[in-house]
Order: C-alpha cells, then structure tokens, then sequence
C-alpha cells in the first residue's frame, strides 16, 4: 500500500457556493434564473467578451455555436486529432463532417501548418482546442481563417483564464466554448457556456438553447433544451470568483514540478511559449518509451499503485476512433453521405502518431499541498531506472 494517494482532479467548493445553492433551494426555483444570468456576465467580463450564454455543458456549447453560425449538412470544420472526442462528434452531431488536422510537435494544440491540406470548398470553420489549458496559436490560424472566410471557434473546455499574447482564451476566435464540467479549472459540476461579441450569434443561441421559441407560444426554428439550471449558475458564479486564485497555485505547482523533473531524461516537460498564459489544466509530460522501455499506460498504472494519480490521455488519434473511422452518423453515413468528398479517415499524421498514448498529466490542483507535490515529485524520481 502506498503511504498516500494523491489525486489529479478534486472540485473545491467554498462558503459562497454552499449559500448560493442554498439560496436557489430556499426560493424553490431550480430552472434558469438570476443566478445563471449573474454567472453569464461575470464570465462575459472575466473573459473580456461582450456576451456570454451557458448551456448544459460544454459539448453543447459546441453544438449550439455550429447552429448559431449556420453549418449546413455536409459542411466541414477543421479539428485537432488529440483532443476529447466531442469536439468532434459535436461537428456531426450538428449535420457537420470533421476534417482532421495534425498536431504541434511540441504544443499538442492544432498544428497550423496542416490547415492547407485540411481545406476544402466545404469548409466551414476551424476549431482549435486549447489542449491541457495551453492556448493554441490563434495568430496563425485566425490569419488562415480570415484569408478563406472561415469561421474560428475556440474550444477552450480546458483553459479557463489561460491567454495568448495578452487576451485570454474564449475572446479571440468568432466564438469560445467552455466546459465546466467536475474536474476542469472551475466546476458547475456539468455545464458549459458560449463567449462571443456578436449580439446576434449571442441572441441566436439564446434562442436556440431553448427549444428555439422566439416567445412563449412560438417555435421558430429548431432549437433545443440545453439550457444550465439555477443550481449550477450558483456554483459557477462563486467559482469564477476563485479561478485567478486556482489558477495561481496551478501554475506555481505545475512550475515547480516542471523544475524538479527536468533532469528526468524519460519524462519530457511539455513545451510552454513565453507569450501565453498557461491554465495548466494539466502539468503535461511526455512518456519517452525509448528511455524507460515503459508505455504511457503502464507507467501511468505503476505510479497509480505508487499512490499518484495521473492524467493519461489521449490514446487514440480522433481519426482511428470507431465513430469517425466507420462514418457512424445519424445509424447511416449522413452526414458524410451529404459531403463531395472523400472522407475515410485512413491517416496517419506525423505528430499526433508520434505523441499519442505518451502524455501523461501529473496532479496539480489547488485542493494540494506542497507536501503532495513533493510526493509526487519522490515518487517519480525514485520510479527513474538510473535512480533507484
Ligand atoms: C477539449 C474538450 N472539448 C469539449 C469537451 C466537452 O465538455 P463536456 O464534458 O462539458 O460536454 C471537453 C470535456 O471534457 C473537452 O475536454
């Protein structure tokens, strides 16, 4: 048995959230309320954006942005092929086809460099995924975006309060999606929200959120339920509160891992560029197999019997998962079959071949103490071959 067991994800609930919840139970109004309202502007205003709409979670938001924005069946947004899968299976859930890009060598985030091979006449959008809270270079794909009218929907499920040269995550693309989901930055246990400046986008999804009624009695489009309850916007309006706090002591443990380990020849500290701001949803590294004659996998089961929990994704380029791969839509091919191309997904693209299966993120949240990250840290290097 190991002497402790440290985990990698915990939501930290305080004071506010417990009165706020308490506050929504005692007024006997669950639905969407003031409290989501007030969580939508604090997160309009801590992300810099003129409007924010929260939905149900963050694959939804997803889905409600590709609506909003108009992709027609058949049409193509461009993803990253290391992310979660619903950055993807959104696209098709929406009538839409995923085309899918190479990573960055050394930022895991959408390698730019890809999107001229990815675009067709078809292509509708392009969505970077701020992979493990570090921003994806926005400069060169809005630059790529702009010149093939293309829109830019920033996936930032994982990178509350991160920024890129200044400007935080959510207010650089036409829009941004996050989750907050139990174990991201900040929790509302599920739920997701939509970061725009466009007043129409922001009132089409509003709309849209809620079964697409114009007023009580009016269906006027195809709209949904993903609308966020009263209970979870009191949650998510005190979390906001705290994520510079989280997000302090995220970035000094995963620094001070990133120092400690540095010498460790099997285990290679992700890349971090000097102009972001990094959210440090994970404290990455890359498992060098070579050195270790070890998986990702394995040594991600061996440090778990060590009492260190960590992070161990993505295993699988989105292009070999089974729901891509065998075109599984709607039980048919659409909307594959609705698309001029040719779209099987038999790729195999340098760099997320390369990475997949050898990240792993050590843990890092607030709830720690530093005597669990100098556990982690032993626990490591006495795992090192040369060291023990
Ligand atoms: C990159 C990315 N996109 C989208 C999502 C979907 O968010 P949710 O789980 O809230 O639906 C996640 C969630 O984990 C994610 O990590």
């Amino acid at each position: 048995m190991a002497d402790r067991y440290v985990s990698v994800a915990e939501p930290i609930l305080g004071e506010a959230e417990h009165e706020n919840v308490n506050e929504v139970l005692d007024s006997g109004r669950f639905l969407q309320g003031p409290m989501v309202e007030e969580f939508e502007k604090k997160w309009a205003n801590y992300v810099g954006t003129d409007y924010a709409v929260a939905v149900s979670n963050g694959t939804t938001a997803i889905q409600l942005v590709l609506k909003a924005l108009g992709l027609e069946p058949g049409e193509e947004v461009i993803v990253p092929s290391l992310t979660f899968g619903s950055t993807a299976t959104a696209v098709v859930h929406q009538g839409g086809v995923p085309v899918f890009a190479d990573i960055d060598r050394e930022l895991y985030t959408l390698d730019h460099t890809d999107l001229e091979r990815c675009l067709t006449d078809e292509a509708f959008a392009i969505m970077p995924v701020h992979l493990y809270g570090h921003p994806a270079e926005m400069d060169e794909i809005c630059e790529f975006a702009d010149r093939h009218d293309l829109y830019v929907i920033e996936d930032a499920a994982q990178a509350h309060g991160a920024s890129y040269k200044n400007q935080k995550v959510g207010s650089i693309g036409n829009v941004g999606c996050f989750s907050f989901y139990a174990t991201k930055n900040i929790t509302t246990g599920e739920g997701g929200i939509v970061t725009t400046d466009n007043k129409a986008i922001a009132e089409n999804l509003r709309m849209l959120r809620s079964h697409g009624m114009a007023d009580r009695d009016t269906h006027i489009t195809l709209g949904y339920n993903y609308r966020m309850s009263d209970l979870n916007g009191a949650i998510g309006t005190a979390q906001v509160d705290r994520l510079d706090g989280f997000n302090e002591r995220r970035r000094e443990m995963s620094e001070y891992l990133l120092t400690e380990l540095d010498d460790l020849d099997w285990l290679e500290p992700a890349a971090v560029r000097s102009y972001v701001d990094h959210a440090y949803f994970w404290a990455p590294f890359e498992v060098q197999e070579d050195k270790i004659g070890m998986t990702g996998k394995e040594v991600w089961a061996e440090l778990r019997e060590r009492g260190v929990e960590t992070r161990h994704r993505y295993n699988m380029p989105l292009y070999d998962q089974p729901v891509f791969a065998d075109h599984r839509g709607f039980n048919s091919e659409f909307p594959w079959s609705a698309n001029p191309n040719d779209h099987d997904y038999d790729l195999s693209l340098p760099n997320v071949e390369k990475i997949v299966g050898s990240m792993i993120g050590l843990p890092n949240h607030p709830g720690l103490e530093n005597e669990d990250i100098e556990y982690v840290i032993e626990t490591i290097r006495a795992f090192d071959p040369e060291d023990s």
